[in-house]
């Protein structure tokens, strides 16, 4: 992993000139590439994209280091605004991002993107087109292209990054990677893993139509995705999950908190899979399927045998058998979980738990490393000052998400395998496909690097 150090810029004056003249003209400019702010005092200055929910508990776990200042709140709910400037007295709050960036834009250092998942990459490239560096929530993006662009956007303009898996940090994670490169199973040739969530919905479309409450604004909700009508607490709060518009059903939710482990072990970040295959119902063009089966094949790398086969599973039931790995009878796995099979053994991860050996004849006095916890959110603030690294940037999350993304477009055309051809960046003669990589993002949302 590439150290990231926040370079000192002789060009922060000149940048605040630039601002206080393009906010004169009420425009949202696009700040000269490559420039970003060094912290104007000792404290780092965030601003906050979407503070309900998850946003709330980022802006809590990012607001208690000691060297944070909160400096901008923005959500599209006023409501949902409320207690966080209650705590945060100091900050400036905002409805539109847009508006948020261009006002504080010279008194920011860091950007906390904490929205929906079709938010993300438009609110995180805005905020790194200034230069700022950011912490985005999981999984990095909604289509393809944006992973793509934001890990490249990051690398170019070395910006500090971290995408929103905190359990990356968590010692079991760690510890379970670390064991998997240590070889104690051998060569890696298949990981399955699943999540008996549903972040799916096989119906009808929505109907109804019902007037935007006053504390919503629903137009900058729905942001660069298409135009519909607001109907009560189907897709805001929380509930676009579910829906392709907006979110990126369970494999998207779910699969990147527990693929995070076997990517991070397996040095996937550095291939690109193969194939994709999806066995799910029909596309309905809405929801996303409530359940599913998503196979992968990845070339192989120096932990893995020469192919490697990755399976997802999610929905009702989705749990494999242990006997399907010929486990002992009294053996469970739990509701979430990956499982490693390695030439000489196999691991259960479970998520969020202690990693368990297989067979136990040979593992019953293994000794696992020591690894300790670490603050994800911290990890951010302090590679921001100027203090060690990150260890789930955008160069591992953009990756990791463009995996996923592919199996969540694979969901549209079941049965079929995908083939991905990694030097054109796209799936090989699937115009229908290759349509999905990338969103044409809606008049008056296009953004500089996205659109
Ligand atoms: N890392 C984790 O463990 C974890 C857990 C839960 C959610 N998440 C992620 O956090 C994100 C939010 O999920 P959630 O469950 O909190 O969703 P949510 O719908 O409950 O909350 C999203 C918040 O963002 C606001 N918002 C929506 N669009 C906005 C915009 N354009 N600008 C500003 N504010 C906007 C909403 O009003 C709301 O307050 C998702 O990407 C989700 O995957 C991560």
């Amino acid at each position: 992993m590439t150290k990231q150090q926040p370079q000192s810029s002789p060009n922060t004056e000149p940048r605040r000139d630039f601002l206080k003249s393009a906010s004169a003209f009420g425009a949202f400019l696009i700040m000269p590439s490559g420039t970003r702010l060094v912290p104007i005092n000792s404290k780092l200055q965030t601003a906050h994209i979407g503070v309900g929910g998850m946003g709330n508990s980022d802006l809590n776990s990012i607001s208690s280091h000691k060297s944070v200042e909160v400096t901008g709140l923005c959500d599209v709910d006023t409501i949902r605004l409320k207690g966080p400037a209650a705590r945060f007295k100091n900050a400036k709050t905002f409805q539109d991002y847009r508006e948020m960036l261009s006002e504080l834009g010279d008194k920011i250092d860091g950007v906390v993107v904490s929205t929906p998942d079709h938010t993300h990459a438009p609110a995180a490239m805005s905020a790194m087109n200034l230069g700022k560096h950011v912490y985005c929530q999981k999984p990095l993006t909604h289509e393809i292209y944006e992973s793509r662009q934001l890990a490249k956007v990051a690398k170019e303009k070395k910006l500090v990054t971290q995408m929103g898996i905190q359990i990356h940090s968590k010692a079991v994670y760690r510890k379970a990677a670390k064991i998997i490169r240590s070889g104690a199973i051998g060569k890696v040739s298949e990981v399955h893993a699943w999540s008996a969530k549903n972040w799916g919905y096989d119906g009808e479309p929505y109907k109804g139509k019902a007037e935007v409450p006053e504390n919503l604004d629903w137009n900058l909700w729905l942001g660069p995705a298409p135009e519909r009508d607001y109907i009560p607490k189907v897709y805001h709060p929380g509930n676009w999950r579910k829906i392709i518009d907006f979110g990126t059903g369970t494999l998207g939710d779910m699969g990147v908190h527990i693929f995070d482990t076997p990517f991070d072990a397996l040095n996937l970040k550095i291939r690109s899979p193969n194939w994709v295959k999806t066995i799910c119902r029909k596309p309905t063009g809405f929801g996303h399927p409530e359940k599913n089966t998503v196979e992968y094949e990845f070339p192989g790398t120096s932990y893995t045998t020469e192919t490697l086969k990755w399976i997802w599973y999610d929905g009702r039931n989705c749990v494999p058998k242990p006997t399907k790995f010929k486990l002992p009878l009294g053996v469970r796995f739990p509701g979430q979980a990956s499982f490693f099979v390695g030439t000489e053994g196999m691991m259960l991860l479970p998520h969020i738990g202690e990693p368990v050996l297989f067979p136990e004849t040979k593992f019953g006095k293994y000794k696992k490393p020591k690894v300790v916890d670490r603050n994800h959110y911290h990890q951010w603030v302090n590679a921001c000052l100027g203090k060690g690294s990150t260890g789930a940037p955008f160069s591992f999350g953009g990756p990791l998400t463009e995996a996923l993304l592919m199996g969540v477009v694979a969901n549209r055309f079941p049965g079929e395998t995908l083939k991905w051809d990694a030097k054109k960046f796209e799936f090989i003669r699937h115009d229908e496909a290759n349509k999905l990589i990338k969103r044409k993002y809606r008049k008056g949302f296009e953004v500089e690097g996205l659109s």
